[in-house]
């Protein structure tokens, strides 16, 4: 029997392919309180907005620190001859040009790297009070977990899981009514930051099964499904062979009955020859 295998290459040779996918779901998230959650590796936008005041003949800052990640002042901006900024950002971030003249002066930074990680802060320097919003952003969210089937017989599978995220990452596999499956000691290494995650579980029925994983710090949670077909045990035999005999003894019976029935037809004519005979002797034979 075939069974269908999710495989992890195409995760990991075509990362294009997932920060698209991965950008069309939105797994950018903006939480009430101004944390910004994002892949690494994904471009993520930053929000900021000034209740609607035009902007065009206005200035705004986006910080981060004691850097200057994008500025922006009457037409000129750092993209635009505006000096200052610092060297991660250059040629990273843009703002968005026709949203100005709607007070939004939220800012695009492409291809999330650790290091952007932090606080961000936009400010409106021409405006009294000063109005300033604070955006924090995580890069490091797990993305979709690579699942697939390492080993398969007809009785068990087993199931391999690898995620990677920043350090509170956990991971997990679960049948589709959400119970949790006993799974090998996960296999963990850390490398630029991220931890990357191997978890094997063993699976021995037919099922949807999920490996999830979870960063509860910054509240995240990400899963990816393995269909599992285990062969039942064979009962097709038995249910052949059980048909045949049921079969056979209703064949058996149904030719005993008509044999059994033209051997009493033939008895009870030989019966009447007999008694004809007899019948006809003692006539003969009476004086
Ligand atoms: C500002 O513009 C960006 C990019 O078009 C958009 O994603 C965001 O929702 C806008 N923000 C507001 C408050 O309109
Ligand atoms: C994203 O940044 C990383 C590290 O800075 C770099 O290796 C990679 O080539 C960049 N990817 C794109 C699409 O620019
Ligand atoms: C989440 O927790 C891990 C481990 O405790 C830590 O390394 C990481 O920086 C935390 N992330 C955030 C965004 O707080
Ligand atoms: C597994 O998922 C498929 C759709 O992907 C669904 O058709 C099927 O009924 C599910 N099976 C179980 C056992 O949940």
């Amino acid at each position: 029997m075939v069974h269908p295998q999710r495989t992890c290459s195409h995760m990991e040779l075509l990362p294009l392919v997932c920060l698209c996918l991965l950008s069309c779901s939105g797994t950018t998230s903006a939480d009430p309180a101004g944390t910004v959650v994002v892949e690494k590796g994904s471009d993520v936008i930053l929000p900021c907005s000034n209740n609607g005041v035009n902007l065009e003949t206005e200035s705004f800052d986006w910080t981060k620190g004691q850097m200057k990640v994008f500025s922006y002042a009457v037409g000129q901006h750092s993209n635009k001859g505006k000096t200052g900024q610092a060297e991660q950002f250059r040629g990273r971030v843009s703002h968005f040009e026709e949203e100005l003249k709607h007070g939004n002066a939220s800012i695009k930074i492409t291809n999330a790297t650790m290091a952007d990680s932090g606080d961000y802060t936009c400010d409106f320097p021409g405006v009294h009070p000063a109005r300033k919003s604070d955006v924090k952003l995580v890069v490091g969210a797990a993305p979709e977990p690579c699942v697939k089937t390492v080993f398969q017989t007809e009785t068990l599978a087993v199931l391999q899981c690898k995620a990677h995220g920043v350090p509170d990452l956990e991971v997990h596999w679960q049948d589709s009514d959400g119970n949790k499956l006993p799974a090998e000691e996960p296999q963990v290494t850390e490398r630029g930051g991220l931890s990357y995650i191997t978890l094997k579980t063993t699976v021995t029925k037919t099922d949807n099964f999920s490996c999830v994983a979870t960063q509860k710090n910054i509240s995240h949670r990400i899963s990816s499904e393995i269909n599992i077909k285990i062969d039942e045990p064979d009962n097709t035999g038995w249910i052949v062979a059980v048909v045949f005999i049921i079969l056979f003894v209703a064949y058996g019976a149904v030719v005993g009955v008509v044999l059994y029935k033209r051997i009493q037809k033939h008895k009870r004519d030989m019966k009447q020859l007999k008694d004809g005979a007899t019948e006809k002797l003692s006539d003969g034979a009476r004086p």
